[in-house]
């Protein structure tokens, strides 16, 4: 069991701290939490206390076991250490090497990798002090979270919130994978605007009645995570699915059913984005006609006519201007053969192929097995993992290819 030092100043976004240790007790982490004094204003030990079940450390002075240190101890009890929220003054005093209370002294005293989540109002994140305060502590070695944009207590709507408990959790795993984890402001996607479908479409046959395909989202809903991760402003345009709404503050999702409506939700982002990635399994066919009452059943066979839908990919092949396409090949048969003819079909940069023939990867479940088809013929296969894991691989072998 992997344990967690979580430590709290005192921001407003010391309430989600609360949420955050529900959830990394839930995930199945050790939890020990830390509270600066001012903490204590928001929110108070005890609530910690019951969710980790575990002792809350407020005072450096209170050394209630006598065979250790506390402040020394703690650091190095934990594998990772997570400040969050931490405020203006929490990373101020940090980068100067004050130690006047319990978190500030355990961090002076500890070597164990520790995750910085800022939160506060937007003109104390973007002042010069503060800015100069967190480039000293990334220059040595301190991990970022960085905030979201969004509405923030002091009444603006601006960067400042403290990132979402859950992308905390997904960063904390990824970092226990030993995935790589890449600094955002290192991310060759940073600060760039994605386009992400993902999911089936729905092609109503009548109000009843439609025909779909057995596409999860999974790893359009992965590749967002990661994207948004590194720094990317997202844009999820997602058929009906059974996943959770991504909580990441650079996800914008749009819901869409059928293949027209993603056609048109994807034509009007296209012009601003610098990179799609076509994950979602659109209906090549929607009924040539959509009946407007329930089609009522009668003896003998139904024939049904079906009509093309837009081929969106090739559409944005087509209207490319600095663009950067990766698409998706779902198939079973002459893999390879079939990626390349899509690169030169949709004028796409990457073609991923899988084999959607083989039960225990692709479509609904967890795990994949993909190959990367460049358009300069260069093959990465990626191996069968996880879809999370496999959207960290996409990006990683992306970052210096894609520009
Ligand atoms: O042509 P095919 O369906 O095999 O190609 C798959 C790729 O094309 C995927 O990236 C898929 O999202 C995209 N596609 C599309 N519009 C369609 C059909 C497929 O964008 N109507």
């Amino acid at each position: 069991m992997k344990r967690i030092l979580l430590a709290v100043s005192g921001g407003i976004a010391a309430y989600k701290a609360i949420d955050l240790t529900s959830k990394l007790t839930q995930a199945g982490y050790e939890v020990r939490v830390m509270l600066t004094e001012n903490a204590q204003e928001f929110v108070t030990p005890l609530a910690f206390q019951a969710i980790s079940r575990n002792p809350v450390y407020t005072n450096t002075f209170k050394e209630e076991n006598p065979a250790e240190i506390q402040h020394v101890a703690l650091g190095d009890w934990a594998d990772a250490i997570v400040v969050a929220p931490a405020t203006a003054n929490l990373i101020a005093k940090l980068s100067n090497g004050i130690a006047d209370d319990m978190i500030t002294s355990t961090l002076l005293a500890t070597e164990t990798p520790t995750f910085i989540a800022p939160a506060m109002n937007v003109h104390m994140y973007e002042n010069n002090r503060t800015q100069h305060n967190m480039a000293v502590l990334k220059s040595d070695g301190y991990q970022f979270l960085e905030p979201g944009e969004g509405y923030l207590a002091c009444g603006y709507v601006a960067k400042g919130r403290m990132e979402e408990p859950l992308q905390i959790l997904t960063r904390l795993e990824t970092f226990f994978n030993e995935e790589p984890v890449t600094n955002h402001t290192h991310s060759s996607f940073a600060g760039k605007r994605a386009l992400v479908t993902a999911g089936p479409t729905i092609e109503e046959l009548d109000p009843v009645r439609y025909l779909s395909n057995h596409s999860s989202g999974k790893i359009g809903y992965a590749l967002s995570e990661a994207l948004a991760d590194r720094g990317a402003k997202v844009t999820l345009v997602s058929g009906p699915t059974h996943l959770a709404q991504p909580e990441h503050a650079n996800i914008e999702v749009i819901q869409v059913q059928s293949a027209e409506e993603m056609f048109e939700a994807v034509k009007s982002k296209y012009k601003q984005i610098d990179i799609v990635f076509k994950a979602a399994a659109v209906s090549d066919y929607t009924p040539a006609e959509a009946l407007t009452h329930k089609l009522k059943k009668q003896d003998g066979e139904l024939a049904v006519t079906f009509k093309r839908t837009p081929d969106i990919l090739k559409y944005l092949g087509e209207h490319k201007t600095h663009q950067y396409l990766v698409g998706f090949a779902a198939e079973t048969q002459h893999i390879t053969e079939y990626a390349q003819q899509k690169l030169q079909k949709k004028n796409a940069n990457v073609i991923i192929a899988n084999n959607v023939g083989d039960k225990s990867i692709g479509f609904s479940s967890d795990d994949n097995d993909y190959t990367m088809h460049f358009a300069n013929q260069e093959v990465i296969a990626l191996g069968k993992d996880t879809k999370i894991s496999l959207a960290a691989k996409i990006l990683d072998a992306l970052e210096t290819r894609w520009q």
